[in-house]
């Protein structure tokens, strides 16, 4: 008897086993469960899900969906065809991203506003569900679901990702974009820290740049930001560094994080600040945002708002020969000018240079004296066609600025309009958007150089967008200061190139170790680790095997993508 059921013991053992090893083959093990994998949760088992978390579960869908049987409201769609472009409506759809063109996987799959009523409507790069969080408490308990059935995850704020890493096909997405609270305080103290405390404000992870500088300006208040209102505060543009034209004043936004609450890969929610999980806090500035953990809130330094000189500068030519030699004196004059206090952006499209400047450092005749190359352009080359215009005038506060110049931004970018999209990340086409950090070494060497490659680089509908968001402060600060790529802190300018379908990056001038910034890169680059990190990368890794061992948070060129396949939802 004994024997006898030991045996049965024996053989229901090896028949369990056997059968697990073909419902489950070893090499799922490591991949992520999908919808169409029997380790995908039944639906009794997210229904479960959903009622701890209060209902929050959505089933995700293309924001397009409205437009389209079975799910089409006539009022919803006139809705969805007049915001389609619209950053701000696109912010507030937890299935959208800000370029439409990363929710398709290709042009038959996207859900377009365009297409009739009864063409079916693609799920394309769209996550199957999504939390849509109001408390932490949702987020630790999506992060634990995710983790035990295997599935995809993906953390989505604005989906203004130009890389498109937060729009995943097949995966759960926690939508962190209502939580919403501001706080400020005159004496922060990071918890478990000692010493004077700072002026700060505390940001939920769903709080928009808009909302921040519009409560901080009630306050007097400035906080180091992005330049755009519907760019969110602390998702990716914190975690990746964060420019603004305030960072030559204060250094990069990152620099002035104070703490962050985060929920780990465990699903807890900590602390992490100078003080307690340095190496988290370490991370996340810098390393880059959907990685680490789920950030619910970051508490920035803030500081009075001073007046803001701002000059408008213009400078336009029928001569291309002429402005070929104005931006070659423009950029002979850059180190000078970041010398005077100058930051902002500029836009060199054509033969037009567009741009608006903010200067914090110097009173105004200072500052103006400090342009007087380019209000005496015509001094200098009596005979050239190129026509400079220079406006300076004063504002009462950074939001002023802000207000003034946030629209330039909005300048045609790849994606923007339906019949130019931009690259998909899985069909393997070159990209449109490229960029590297220019050390100030290269125009203090050759500014023949770099002002030679701008102009070869700029083909008739390229635009360039220079950004003057180093130098000063950020390169004050030690480059180990925060995970964002050391070479930060001999930049000058962080350069954009668009290219409407195909163009020549002439990136010699960024030297021998190129730097970029990750969150306005080419999606497509192959030596991501270096340009994005250099060598901050390899701590950057220890720190991810140890806050999230299993890779929980994966996404495409992020710190430890290399170890998964192409798709991200397997172990290799
Ligand atoms: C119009 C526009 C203007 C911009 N201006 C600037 C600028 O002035 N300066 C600048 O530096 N950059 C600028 N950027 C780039 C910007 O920094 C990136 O697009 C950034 O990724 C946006 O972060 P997000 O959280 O708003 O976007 P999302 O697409 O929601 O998220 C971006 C990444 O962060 C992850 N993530 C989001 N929230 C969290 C969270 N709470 N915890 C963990 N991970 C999270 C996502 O998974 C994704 O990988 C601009 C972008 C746009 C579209
Ligand atoms: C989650 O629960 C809420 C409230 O009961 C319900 O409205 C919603 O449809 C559920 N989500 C899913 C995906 O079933
Ligand atoms: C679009 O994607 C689907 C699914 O990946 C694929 O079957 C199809 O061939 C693709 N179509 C085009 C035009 O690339
Ligand atoms: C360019 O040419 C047009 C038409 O001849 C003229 O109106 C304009 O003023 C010129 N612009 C410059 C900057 O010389
Ligand atoms: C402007 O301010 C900077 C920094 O305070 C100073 O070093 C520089 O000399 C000033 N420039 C001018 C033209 O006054
Ligand atoms: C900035 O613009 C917003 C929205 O238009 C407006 O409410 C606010 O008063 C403006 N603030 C300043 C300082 O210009
Ligand atoms: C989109 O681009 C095409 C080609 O460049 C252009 O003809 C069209 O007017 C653009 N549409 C919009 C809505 O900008």
């Amino acid at each position: 008897m004994q024997a006898l059921s030991m045996l049965h013991v024996f053989f229901v053992l090896l028949a369990t086993c056997l059968l697990h090893s073909f419902a489950a083959p070893h090499s799922k093990k490591n991949c992520r469960c999908l919808p169409a994998d029997e380790c995908w949760p039944s639906p009794s088992i997210w229904s479960a899900f959903n009622a701890t978390i209060n209902g929050a579960l959505i089933k995700l869908l293309p924001p397009g969906a409205v437009c389209h049987d079975p799910y089409y409201d006539q009022e919803a769609c006139s809705v969805a065809k007049a915001q389609w472009y619209n950053p701000s409506w696109r912010s507030d759809q937890p299935g959208a991203m800000v370029d439409p063109s990363w929710e398709g996987t290709n042009r038959t799959e996207t859900c377009s506003v365009t297409t009739d009523r009864a063409t079916p409507c693609g799920q394309g790069n769209v996550p199957t569900y999504a939390v849509v969080a109001t408390t932490s408490q949702q987020i630790s308990l999506a992060v634990r679901f995710a983790d035990k059935y295997r599935l995809r995850l993906v953390v989505k704020n604005t989906g203004h990702e130009f890389r498109g890493k937060s729009s995943v096909p097949d995966a759960l997405s926690i939508w962190v974009h209502h939580l919403k609270a501001i706080t400020f305080s005159d004496n922060f103290v990071p918890a478990g820290c000692r010493g004077n405390g700072n002026t700060a404000v505390t940001v939920g992870a769903g709080a928009q740049w808009g909302e921040v500088y519009k409560a901080a300006d009630q306050r007097g208040l400035a906080v180091v930001g992005g330049q755009n209102p519907t760019v969110g505060a602390s998702g990716g543009y914190i975690q990746g560094g964060g420019h603004s034209a305030l960072s030559p004043y204060k250094g990069l936004a990152a620099d002035l994080v104070l703490q962050y609450t985060v929920v780990t890969a465990k699903g807890k929610e900590v602390t992490v600040n100078a003080c307690q999980n340095s190496d988290l806090f370490w991370a996340l500035r810098g390393g880059g945002g959907g990685t680490f953990g789920v950030v619910t809130s970051t508490t920035f330094t803030t500081f009075p708002t001073p007046p803001q000189i701002v000059a408008g500068i213009t400078a336009t030519s029928n001569s291309s020969t002429d402005f070929e030699t104005f931006v070659g004196d423009l950029t002979a004059e850059f180190p000078r000018l970041s010398d005077a206090g100058w930051a902002g952006y500029l836009y060199y499209a054509g033969n037009n240079f567009l741009g608006a400047f903010l200067n914090l450092a110097n009173g105004t005749s200072a500052a103006s004296e400090s342009l007087a190359f380019l209000t005496n352009y015509k001094r200098t080359r009596p005979s050239s066609e190129v026509n400079v215009d220079v406006q300076i005038l004063t504002l009462p506060s950074f939001y002023a600025y802000f207000n003034l110049t946030f629209n330039m931004q909005t300048l045609p970018m790849p994606g923007s309009n339906e019949s130019s999209p931009a690259p998909d990340p899985n069909d393997g086409s070159s990209s449109l958007v490229t960029s590297r950090l220019i050390p100030r070494d290269a125009f203090l060497q050759s500014p023949e150089k770099v002002a030679k490659a701008f102009t070869s680089m700029k083909a008739p509908s390229t635009i360039l967008i220079l950004h003057l968001v180093a130098g000063g402060a950020v390169a004050r600060y030690p480059p180990d200061h925060i995970a964002a790529h050391p070479g930060w802190r001999n930049t000058l300018l962080h350069v954009v190139a668009v290219f409407p379908t195909s163009g020549t990056p002439l990136w010699e001038i960024a030297g021998p170790k190129p730097a970029a910034y990750l969150n306005e890169a080419d999606a497509t680059e192959d030596i991501w680790k270096q340009l994005f990190w250099g060598d901050h990368y390899d701590r950057l890794k220890k720190i991810k095997d140890k806050v999230d061992s299993k890779g929980l948070f994966f996404c495409t060129r992020c710190v430890g993508s290399d170890e998964w396949s192409e798709d991200g939802n397997c172990r290799i």
